[in-house]
């Protein structure tokens, strides 16, 4: 029987508790991997995987997940940094405070959540980071001037990355969803999302699942073991 080679690895996903998070959670228990994920609400052993109480904007708050993880799970081989959030405005209407929060949220947070884990990986020779950025980060979003900004600096973090991390066994990569059908998109005016809809080749959004295998096949040791560095767009071929 072949499989993705997560069975047992330490997998920790930042923003857990719902939406692409929950369901990469899922996928990477039903994987056999062991799965720690971070939430705003509480810390609990859930569904069989740990639920870890953090907000990524605060870097010491991040380490002690780490520590937490290791100490019931043992060492970190995955990190999927999702957690995210926008705060969409045209740009003469973005107040600075728009802008800082979503810097705090979408590209510290990232920072904060790789950092604690990076040197164990490269001395044990083997981790695969992965990183939700968006399609936003690519082409650009009317409306989300911030919120792009931050998903093409994950970009810019993780090809960096790659590059450092390759000698230590490490791989470092990028999901670049289009749009899916999540508590996130759910704000979207049902005139704006029908506009949007057309535009997408396949002529719907995506499901939180479709993100998830991607995340799945870029952890795999199996898989994708050549790939790093790389951006996956999974977006209905709405940008190509
Ligand atoms: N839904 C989409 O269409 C879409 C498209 C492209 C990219 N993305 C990205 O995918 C990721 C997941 O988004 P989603 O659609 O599931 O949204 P969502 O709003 O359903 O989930 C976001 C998750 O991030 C967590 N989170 C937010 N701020 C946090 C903080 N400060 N600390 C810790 N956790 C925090 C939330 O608690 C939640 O669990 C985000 O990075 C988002 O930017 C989503």
């Amino acid at each position: 029987m072949l499989s993705l080679g997560l069975e047992d690895k330490v997998v920790l996903v930042t923003g857990g508790s719902r939406g692409i998070g929950a369901a990469t959670v899922n996928l990477l228990k039903d994987l056999g991997a062991k799965v720690a994920y971070t939430s705003r609400n509480g810390n609990d052993y859930q569904n069989g995987a740990l639920a870890i109480k953090a907000d990524v904007r605060d870097a010491a708050a991040v380490e002690e997940v780490a520590q937490k993880v290791e100490e019931k799970l043992g060492p970190v081989y995955g990190i999927v940094a999702n957690a995210g959030i926008t705060k969409d405005n045209f740009y003469p209407k973005l107040s600075l405070e728009d802008w800082d929060s979503l810097i705090d949220v979408n590209l510290k947070g990232v920072n904060h959540t790789i950092r604690p884990f990076i040197s164990g990986m490269y001395e044990r020779g083997e981790g695969s980071i992965v990183c939700i950025s968006s399609i936003s980060g690519e082409r650009g979003n009317a409306g989300q001037t911030n919120y792009a900004a931050t998903k093409a600096a994950v970009i810019g973090l993780v090809k960096s990355l790659a590059r450092e991390s390759s000698r230590y066994g490490v791989r470092a990569n990028v999901v670049a969803p289009g749009f899916i059908e999540t508590d996130m998109t759910k704000a979207i005016p049902e005139k704006v999302k029908d506009k949007i809809t057309a535009e997408i080749p396949v002529r719907r959004f995506g499901q939180p699942e479709d993100i998830a295998w991607a995340a799945a096949f870029l952890l795999s040791p199996v898989a994708s073991k050549y790939v790093t560095g790389e951006v996956l767009r999974v977006n209905g071929a709405h940008h190509t």
